[in-house]
């Protein structure tokens, strides 16, 4: 009995100078003393014993217990020790290495756009409105002389809400009426924002920016229109802009045109415009035998893909950085 105690201290003291791992240590820890230790089953043999022996014995397994449990702990230390050695000297930190750049980022093409559209706009003395992206149908057809089963809708075929009574709009036109029905003329506003519709190809996103222009006064008309759209181009583009005014039909105007620009051999269009229909004005309750308007409602990716040269508009919305990186 003797003998095997001395031997297990023995045994167990080489085994522990030889672990090399925390948790190779903590196995041991177990296997010598856990409840069913190697040790703690020694304890357990101690009622068997006649008394006589009992206490010399007992208190024996103690000293080997105390000494095993010491010589785990300070190998346990040491292991940590050298692993903590070994992480300091493989993960320092040159603090002298130069920084990895600021990255700071930049605007979006189609932010850039609608700002210097803004401020152009700005300069020419129209003030800029913002309205809601829902819209109820009254709002974003009817009161634009779009009836209920109008085949314009047709043209502009948008995103309903659940009750169907609100919709996601699908211009920036809701927010003449808006402004109309709010002031009194003489108007004259710019209008950007998000619109909606279920569009997708080269030249159409199912959301897209537009900017609305308003301007109600005595005696607005075609001339007006096509001097003032002229003038934003040119400055837009820093050049004589070459622009096609081309008839074209929407319900709030008359007449109407769209505004197309020269994109590569084709033609592009970025606009549509005309004089406000009097059927508009009576719905907002401007006196349409007074006062006249023009409106136009432009497409701001059409304008940057001009400006930049874009050859697909939804390269816009597809976050790819090398693609946004040039524009900063
Ligand atoms: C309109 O939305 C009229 N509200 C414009 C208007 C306002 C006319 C005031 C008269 C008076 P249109 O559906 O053509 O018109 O759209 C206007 C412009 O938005 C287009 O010329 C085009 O530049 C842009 N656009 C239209 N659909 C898309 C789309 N899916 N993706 C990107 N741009 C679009």
């Amino acid at each position: 009995m003797n003998v095997d105690l001395d031997q297990l201290r023995d045994e167990a003291l080489a085994q522990i100078a030889a672990v090399a791992e925390a948790s190779a240590i903590e196995q041991l820890r177990v296997d010598l003393l856990g409840k069913k230790g190697r040790v703690t089953e020694l304890l357990k043999q101690l009622g068997a014993m006649p008394a006589d022996q009992r206490k010399a014995f007992g208190e024996r397994v103690n000293r080997v217990k105390e000494s095993l449990a010491q010589a785990l702990e300070s190998r346990a230390s040491a292991i940590n020790d050298a692993e903590l050695d070994r992480r300091l000297k493989a993960e320092t930190l040159d603090v002298t290495l130069p920084g990895r750049g600021e990255g700071v980022g930049g605007l979006h093409p189609v932010t850039r756009t609608l700002r210097r559209i803004e401020s152009i706009f700005n300069s020419m003395g129209f003030e800029t409105v913002e309205g809601p992206e829902i819209e109820d149908d009254w709002h974003n057809f009817q009161a634009l002389n779009i009836p209920e089963s109008h085949p314009a809708r047709a043209m502009q075929d948008t995103f309903y809400l659940l009750n169907a009574a609100r919709l996601l709009r699908t211009h920036t036109s809701p927010v003449q009426i808006r402004t109309m029905q709010a002031r009194k003329p003489p108007i004259r506003i710019i209008c950007p924002g998000r619109v909606y519709r279920v569009d997708f190809d080269r030249t159409h996103s199912p959301m897209f920016h537009q900017v609305e222009g308003l301007y109600v006064a005595e005696n607005v008309g075609l001339a007006d229109l096509k001097h003032d759209l002229q003038k934003f181009l040119s400055l837009f583009f820093e050049r004589d802009a070459e622009a096609m005014f081309r008839p074209s039909y929407f319900p709030f105007v008359e007449p109407g045109a769209d505004v197309h620009m020269k994109w590569g051999d084709r033609w592009l269009e970025l606009l549509g415009c005309g004089v406000i229909h009097p059927n508009v004005l009576n719905a907002v309750g401007i006196d349409p035998e007074r006062y006249s308007g023009y409106a136009f409602g432009m497409g701001a990716e059409r304008l940057a893909m001009l400006r930049y040269g874009v050859d697909d508009l939804r390269l816009f919305f597809n976050n790819d950085l090398r693609f946004l990186e040039q524009f900063r």
